[in-house]
């Protein structure tokens, strides 16, 4: 057997690992019950008034646009679940990422089965995050669109601020100056802001008897002037593909738009996705993942058994393996693409935090994406700790995460508190994807901690702090984060794998840069 081969330390018979696996099953289907209520959504009258005027369903559209027999890398599924009284499920907006023409492009396509395909602050947030993903990771963007624009009760909140709807027009400007071709297909409805998506495209395909694009439709043509006008005369397909230039390219139905998109993208002159290498399966079942998560989020999961059933031959170069024992790093390769591991064992020290950063450097320097399995409380605490200057290598470990030239890919495995969650790269630090298992925790502390520490301040009886507690309870869980898109997805353990190298092949699809380094404390 290969020296870096994990050997695992599970035993299957244990009281404990079968606990676990009945549990993560459990949260497995919660997870899933939950996916399909939003993509099979409750909403069955205007699922058939979309279809009974012959359009596709959102995610057929993107079934038939992406490569046959790909997979088409969804984001954020559940932003907005839970809120609005589940009215807006994905937030009415589908965004991922698919090979179209054997080139990975961005695809961010609305539900106007949702409220018209309208956008809320999660659909914009959705919508700007994707972009924000295409320039990370200098990706096409096709926009197949069907929106009414803003949902107009909610104008206040998603019009004039520095991320609201007009970053959306903003980030298509400075897309397309990057040289990244936006492309627009018109399948319904473009109202005011809406109009503006296929109006900045660098090509637009407009579909017969079901596309407009105008700034104002016939109703607010009427109010502001009196003039009588049907939606087709005022900014139909006809009209904007022979009168007007809006439009470019004209289809007969959605199948024909899906198919002039494809070639549009196959002569962009845009990179291909390299072909897969021949990789080794892990030497462990994926499925042992949910014997190994531990259900009470209080226990560590020892790192290498994730490693060992997520990497190539469970191998694993291991860096400083004896040093600093509570952060694990080294080299591997998933489905044939490096990749340097950071991940979790215990609350970070200060030599784990200079362990970190010694990594993180090796990695810039030779152009090797990081992915940070995180699960960590925070850092160490107490006076020993402080007076060692935990703070000061803390500081130099979230300098080399936030100035790191290299791809970072985050997953949170367990816990992610604190200001653990910044030296693991948590969201505000822009890694360019964040993913969540489902019995992950997301909080500055604990429910408890807070609590027991605001009780030490004010000095309160215990009694009147329980609905912190249960506060911080339901302001943790992955779905509380994912529907307000501080992520960019829950994902089922055991597609881990599968998604951990279709991310990693994203990531490398442009050139790596090296980092420039500020000034670390000493
Ligand atoms: N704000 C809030 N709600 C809106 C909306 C908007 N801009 N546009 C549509 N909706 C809602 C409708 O009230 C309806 O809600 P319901 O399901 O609770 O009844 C739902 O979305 C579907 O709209 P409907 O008009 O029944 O569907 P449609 O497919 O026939 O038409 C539109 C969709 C988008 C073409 C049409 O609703 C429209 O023109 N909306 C106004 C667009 C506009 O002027 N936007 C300006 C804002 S930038």
């Amino acid at each position: 057997m290969n020296q870096n081969c994990i050997i695992s330390a599970i035993n299957k018979e244990s009281a404990e690992y079968l606990e676990n696996f009945q549990q993560n099953q459990l949260l497995g289907n919660e997870f899933k019950q939950s996916l399909s209520s939003v993509i099979f959504h409750s909403n069955k009258q205007a699922i058939a008034k979309h279809t009974e005027r012959g359009k596709l369903l959102v995610r057929q559209r993107i079934d038939l646009l992406v490569d046959e027999g790909t997979s088409f890398l969804e984001l954020s599924s559940l932003a907005a679940f839970g809120q609005w009284d589940n009215q807006f499920p994905s937030a009415g907006i589908v965004t991922g990422i698919g090979l179209v023409e054997g080139i990975q492009c961005m695809i961010v396509a609305n539900d106007a089965t949702v409220k018209g395909g309208t956008y809320i602050k999660e659909t914009i947030k959705k919508h700007v995050r994707a972009q924000e993903m295409a320039i990370q990771n200098q990706l096409p963007c096709i926009y197949l669109v069907d929106s009414g624009g803003v949902y107009l009760p909610e104008q206040a909140n998603v019009f004039p601020d520095r991320f609201d709807f007009g970053r959306v027009f903003y980030n298509q400007s400075k897309l397309s100056a990057m040289g990244l071709p936006q492309i627009s297909i018109v399948m319904g409805s473009c109202t005011a802001g809406g109009a503006y998506v296929p109006a900045m495209s660098d090509q637009t395909i407009i579909v017969k008897n079901q596309g407009t694009i105008f700034i104002g439709g016939p109703p607010l043509v009427k109010a502001a002037t009196g003039e009588d006008v049907s939606a087709e005369e005022l900014g139909g397909a006809y009209v904007h593909t022979t009168i007007s230039g809006v439009a470019d390219y004209l289809a007969q139905d959605d199948v024909d738009a899906i198919k002039i998109c494809r070639d549009l993208i196959a002569q962009s002159n845009q990179r291909k996705a390299p072909k897969i290498q021949s990789f080794k399966e892990p030497k462990y079942a994926i499925e042992e993942l949910l014997g190994i998560i531990p259900i009470t989020g209080k226990k560590v999961v020892h790192p290498h058994e994730i490693i060992a059933r997520v990497a190539d031959g469970s191998e694993f170069h291991e860096f400083k393996k004896s040093y600093a024992p509570n952060l694990v790093t080294g080299f591997v390769h998933i489905c044939g693409i490096q990749a340097g591991i950071i991940a979790n064992n215990g609350f970070l020290t200060a030599e784990a935090a200079r362990k970190g950063t010694h990594f993180i450097e090796l990695c810039d320097q030779r152009g090797i994406p990081l992915l940070f399995l995180q699960n960590i409380t925070g850092f160490i605490v107490g006076k020993t700790y402080e007076h060692q200057g935990i703070a000061r290598d803390g500081a130099k470990m979230i300098h080399a995460v936030t100035n790191t030239g290299v791809p970072k890919i985050t997953l949170v495995t367990g816990g992610s508190y604190g200001a653990g969650n910044y030296a693991m790269s948590g969201r505000a630090y822009d890694p360019e994807f964040l993913f969540l298992w489902p019995n992950s925790k997301t909080a500055v502390m604990g429910g408890e901690q807070a609590a027991s520490v605001l009780q030490t301040i004010k000095n309160k009886d215990q009694q009147e702090e329980h609905p912190l507690i249960n506060q911080f309870h339901d302001e943790s869980t992955a779905y509380y984060s994912t529907s307000r898109l501080w992520d960019d997805g829950i994902i089922d353990p055991l597609e881990t794998r599968k998604i951990l190298a279709q991310a990693l092949s994203i990531v490398t699809n442009k050139p790596i840069n090296k980092g420039a380094f500020g000034v670390y404390r000493m």
